[in-house]
């Protein structure tokens, strides 16, 4: 009841039907050397900007080591920005302040990349579903039937079958499923996944991005779906952002990013996407040669400059491109539409 207050008391900087709206935000992490020496920073989250409505659900796609999982952690509490700010439900988080924090942890609930990592493998399933309960002290006499709730959400039923199971007696979808029952716990308004089904069989991805997506369309929860395989964001089919080395690159609707690609990063992830039919198997792709920048030194001007066959000389190699909306709500970081 105290933070409702304290949430009332400083509302109202972003608008009604905003969840979460993240401005310039960093994330550094310092490198040391002997101890005291900086070596410079890692720039995992250099600049982000973007905004997530109330039940609405956003992928963002990237490939791995363009700071996915730092921002997410940092959305969640768990990393301390370097700069920019983030406001959640009209509240200006001050991470600093550790209610805040412990107030976001109950808002967002976190679905991590590898579901038995993020299991206590010597508690039960019904310990690990009463911890959160218990840590964030809600009426024991609520427990049971919260659980059971929760167990049923994301079928692992019967629930009598599961609630004395440990996590090694579950195969991974289980786990994953047993993860969403934990992260749904405590009736949170936005869901974190990072990539919640990169670790599991083939077989049972689909199970689980559909159960997401079902789950978010019964309670109207904001969803954050953090995936590097872009074939995947028709499961949550609103709008996509797509991360390059720590920046956000372009923005869209998730059917305008794949029929009106603009970034020529984009465009590469998509020729990118595995083309399960034989017969294509000699069919030209054009994926061009070439690593993701380094965080630590990223190049001047574009970070894709290097890398893109469209690079337009004393422009894209000196000067960072701003963002830019050639048509209405469709943003992209590139000089090819100024
Ligand atoms: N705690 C940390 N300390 C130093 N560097 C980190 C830390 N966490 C992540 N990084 C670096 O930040 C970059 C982005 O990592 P990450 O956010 O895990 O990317 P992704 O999830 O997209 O693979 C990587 O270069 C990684 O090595
Ligand atoms: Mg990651």
């Amino acid at each position: 009841m105290k933070e409702k207050t304290l949430l009332s008391a400083e509302a109202g900087q972003t608008d009604e039907g905003t969840l979460l709206c993240v401005k310039d935000l960093r994330t550094w992490f310092e490198m040391k050397r002997w101890g005291f020496f900086s070596a410079g920073f890692v720039r995992a989250v250099d600049g982000l900007s973007f905004e997530v409505k109330k039940g609405e659900a956003v992928t963002i796609v990237g490939e791995s080591g363009s700071g996915k999982t730092t921002l997410l952690r940092t959305i969640l509490g768990l990393a301390r920005p370097t700069g920019g700010e983030m406001v959640f439900d009209g509240k200006r988080i001050d991470y600093g302040d550790p209610s805040h924090i412990k107030w976001l942890r109950w808002q967002i609930g976190f679905v991590q990349q590898d579901p038995y990592g993020a299991l206590p493998p010597f508690m039960s399933v019904s310990r690990i579903l009463r911890e959160p309960l218990i840590v964030n002290k809600v009426d024991r006499d609520e427990h049971r039937q919260r659980i059971r709730e929760a167990l049923e959400e994301v079928r692992l039923t019967p629930v009598d079958d599961f609630l004395n199971k440990y996590p090694h007696m579950l195969s991974g979808g289980q786990q994953q499923r047993l993860v969403i029952a934990r992260a749904l716990l405590l009736r949170p308004k936005l869901i974190a996944a990072d990539e919640p089904v990169s670790m599991l069989d083939a077989s049972v991805r689909v199970e689980v991005l559909e159960l997401m997506r079902k789950i978010q369309d019964d309670y109207s929860l904001g969803v954050i779906y953090i995936t590097h395989d872009l074939s995947s964001v028709r499961y949550f089919s609103q709008r996509a952002f797509v991360m390059y080395a720590a920046r956000m690159v372009e923005k869209a609707a998730v059917g305008e990013l794949t029929s009106n690609t603009l970034h020529p990063y984009t465009q590469v992830l998509l020729n990118a996407i595995a083309d399960p039919d034989p017969e294509n198997v000699n069919q030209f792709r054009d994926v061009p040669p070439g690593e993701p920048p380094s965080l630590i030194n990223p190049p001047d001007g574009c970070r894709f400059h290097p890398r893109c066959a469209r690079m337009i000389e004393g422009l894209c190699d000196t000067e960072e491109p701003p963002e830019f909306e050639p048509s209405p709500g469709h943003f992209v970081e590139c000089w090819l539409y100024r």
